[in-house]
């Protein structure tokens, strides 16, 4: 089983590959906006993001590309994970 590690708290949750952040970071007890729930709409739920990672699908290269700051983003409703990860957030 893949291990997501949360920065900058450091904690660190087990996940089955596949799963999207969002519920790897909703079933870790952690917050994190998900205004559209889940839809692939809002924004709400980018990350940054380090380690393996299914590509992009067309739905979340769409979003990606309404980011204007660069940075390892994705959008945790839609982005699977694939291996170790670190997902970080301003406010864990
Ligand atoms: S929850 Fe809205 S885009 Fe992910």
């Amino acid at each position: 089983m893949p291990t997501v590690t949360f920065l900058p708290s450091g904690r660190t949750a087990e996940a089955r590959a596949g799963a999207t952040l969002l519920g790897v970071i909703r079933g870790a007890g952690l917050p994190i906006g998900y205004a559209c729930r889940g839809r692939g709409v809002c924004l709400a739920c980018r990350v940054r993001v380090t380690g393996p990672l299914a590509a992009p699908d067309v739905a979340e290269r769409a979003l990606l590309d309404r980011i204007a700051d660069p940075g390892p983003w994705r959008i945790a409703c839609l982005a699977r994970l694939a291996g170790d990860a670190t997902v970080q957030a301003d406010y864990w």
